[in-house]
């Protein structure tokens, strides 16, 4: 058979954010895949840069005083050491800030101008007098238009679920200096969308899972909006062709970095991106998060479509990762960056356990750490190394370094072990990396207790050439796990082919007898992780926080709220304060005490929670709560918490709300629900 020609991506991480294990959970499932798809012979080239262009990484080099050329390289270095660390075997990573990428852009967006596929509307956009910039949706805090919540981002509500533009907010404040915006109409670009419908409807369901695709899709009971591809100056991105002061907004060239890594890469061994991206027998597949399947199955693939360029084959869609069951949490120490882990505990033993965790679906996957230390110590010292480590010593100590033939049962285990090999590809074909683990270790299992039958340690004793056989017997055994183990190990599986002489080991290998050979000295393979190292990394990722809220302490408040409004996806702590109100409104509001007397999660919602609330009325009352990222129905069941009871009721998506629950947000945003201190009868005003 041809080798298949396949093209592989991951997201682009943003250029000033810091790598963290969230992160990685995408890396490392990517570069397991890529590293199957190598040593089955096949062309697959791993592609992935760093996203550098939009409003985040323009405002923290001014804040740095440099330019957001310098800022993203010095970005650029750092990452690539860190994936270097991890294993990380992409064979280009590049940077959206590229030539190409600007060409490829640019070309993108004329084709679909030309096509009248791009619309001009004036859009009234918040416009900071302060900051002099228009203020995108994470840099705009005001109250919900639908469920009035406040200090909500101008992009979407937390609370209740809507998405609307910044200039629908109520109460907007800049959140980079707190001060009150003005709307400005400024002339926007968009894609349309809804020229894409039938194209869309059937294109999603094809080229994505099933939980993907159904959400994609309730998009299409209404009609689809148009995309704003355009930003206004300034801005760190690429010009839009023929128009002044106007940029693409990040979202558009960043997916195109995709092809402009892969056309550096070709261009780099004298060919071209269409040799590979526009050959028809070329596969293409995206690696991405949950969370940004909106952009690679709505927006990219119509782009690409009507600009002439192919479709991705497919998009791989993970979900989140939580740290021992919760969401990772900078108090906690949980939310670890790739940095602190690397300082603390070794790379292989994070891709030895998201291997066994990872099963090729959107589910969530929870780093337990307890968990982490023991499969790490049982599964990958205690089981699998433990072979190489006892067979090879005892073979230099005792047998003078040199294999003999295997005796008949190691034979008979290793035909069994070889056919369960192809059941293994058949998982790494999947990207069920948790099956292939399971079925390494029933190999490990099988081994080990062939091995204590035969106990070579004390065979040794009587009969030295049965005691080779029985250790030759274990390497081989072991061999087959370490090729295939390599995708997930790779520097281990070098580490055991110079034991038997060998290099660039594939699965065709597999099938290989190493018998009658000097094999080398045996090097360290998997050291044990400490569970000490564990607690000190949690420790020092909490302190990574401390520093953090020193400089909020000693420096103005100002200053730091805009040094965090550079982190686009987290809180802005704290927070600037709202506009003065009177005492006539604050006294408005009837706070209550109420019991949760139910909760439960609200089918259809990542955000909500469903509360039944007395406050000593006849009838309790019903409450939707976007509290479920910090929170479990249980946590809340049988407490008291604190309501605003005379809010009109809402009408939400899942129901009628009536009410509202106090909670605070923590740096990392996470909530805390308010609880009076003591137990207080259901129903008290707090005054
Ligand atoms: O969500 C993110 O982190 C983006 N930087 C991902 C970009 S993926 C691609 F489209 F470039
Ligand atoms: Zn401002």
């Amino acid at each position: 058979m041809n080798p298949r020609k396949i093209i592989v991506t991951s997201a682009l991480p943003y250029a000033n954010g810091a790598l963290h294990l969230g992160h990685l959970v995408e890396y490392l499932q990517t570069d397991f895949w890529v590293r199957y798809q190598k040593m089955m012979g096949n062309q697959c080239i791993y592609v992935c840069a760093d996203d550098t262009h939009g409003t985040p990484i323009m405002i923290r080099a001014r804040k740095e005083g440099i330019t957001p050329e310098t800022l993203i390289a010095r970005s650029y270095e750092a990452r690539v050491k860190e994936f270097g660390a991890f294993e990380m075997g992409f064979d280009k990573y590049g940077s959206t800030n590229s030539e190409e990428n600007r060409k490829l852009s640019q070309g993108i967006y004329l084709r679909l101008n030309e096509k009248g596929y791009i619309s001009r509307r004036a859009v009234a956009q918040l416009y900071c007098e302060h900051c002099g910039m228009f203020l995108p949706g994470r840099f705009v805090k005001g109250e919900c238009p639908k469920c009035h919540a406040k200090d909500q981002y101008g992009d979407g509500c937390e609370v209740c679920g809507a998405t609307y533009n910044a200039g629908e907010l109520e109460a907007p404040y800049c959140a980079v200096c707190g001060e009150k915006p003005v709307m400005r109409d400024s002339e926007q670009l968009f894609f349309e969308l809804e020229p894409f419908r039938d194209f869309l409807a059937k294109w999603i369901p094809a080229h994505t899972d099933s939980a993907t695709a159904g959400k994609l899709l309730e998009w299409f009971n209404e009609p689809l909006r148009g995309w704003n591809i355009s930003r206004d100056k300034p801005y760190f991105g690429f010009e839009i062709p023929g128009e002044k002061d106007k940029y693409f907004y990040v979202w558009l060239d960043a997916p195109v970095g995709y092809m402009a890594t892969l056309e550096q890469w070709a261009a780099e061994r004298g060919e071209t991106l269409a040799d590979w991206w526009q050959d028809p027998k070329a596969e293409v597949y995206h690696f991405i998060g949950k969370d940004i399947a909106r952009f690679h199955c709505l927006f990219w693939p119509a782009l690409l479509e009507y600009s002439g360029y192919r479709t991705p084959t497919e998009v791989f869609v993970h979900g989140f990762l939580s740290v021992n069951g919760e969401k990772m949490s900078k108090s906690k120490g949980t939310f670890i960056s790739a940095k602190t882990y690397l300082e603390h505990l070794p790379a292989q033993a994070l891709r030895f356990y998201y291997a066994c965790k990872l099963n090729g679906t959107v589910d969530d996957m929870d780093l337990n750490l307890d968990d982490f230390v023991s499969r790490v110590n049982s599964d990958l010292v205690g089981k699998i190394t433990n072979l190489a480590s006892r067979g090879a010593q005892m073979i230099n100590k005792s047998c003078g370094g040199v294999l003999g033939k295997m005796d008949d049962e190691s034979r008979a285990l290793l035909a069994a072990c070889r056919d369960k090999v192809p059941e293994v590809l058949a998982a790494y074909e999947k990207r069920d990396f948790c099956r292939v683990m399971v079925l390494v270790r029933e190999m490990a299992d099988r081994a080990n207790q062939l091995f204590d039958a035969k106990m070579p340690w004390k065979l040794v004793k009587e009969d030295l050439e049965a005691t080779r056989s029985v250790l030759t017997g274990t390497l081989n055994l072991f061999r087959v796990m370490a090729i295939c183990l390599k995708p997930i190990l790779p520097q281990y599986a070098e580490k055991v082919e110079q034991l038997f002489g060998e290099s660039n080991t594939v699965f065709a290998d597999i099938n290989k007898d190493i018998e009658e050979i000097r094999i080398g000295a045996y090097e360290h393979l998997a050291a044990r992780v400490d569970a000490k190292a564990v607690a000190a990394m949690v420790e020092a990722s909490k302190e990574d926080l401390k520093a953090t809220t020193k400089t909020i302490n000693e420096k103005d408040a100002k200053k730091a709220v805009r040094q965090l409004a550079t982190k686009p996806a987290e809180t802005v702590f704290p927070e600037p304060l709202a506009p003065e109100m009177s005492f006539n409104d604050f006294v408005k509001a009837d706070l209550r005490v109420a019991q949760v007397v139910a909760a439960e999660i609200v089918e259809g919602s990542d955000k909500l929670l469903r509360l039944t609330l007395d406050i000593g009325e006849a009838k309790p009352r019903n409450v939707f709560a976007g509290i479920r990222s910090s929170y479990a129905p249980e946590d809340l069941l049988g407490k008291q918490v604190v309501m605003i009871a005379n809010l009109p009721p809402r009408k939400m998506r899942f129901g009628i709300s009536e009410g509202m629950v106090l909670a605070s947000t923590d740096p990392d945003g996470s909530f805390r629900v308010m609880q009076p201190l003591t137990p207080t009868a259901p129903g008290a005003r707090l005054h």
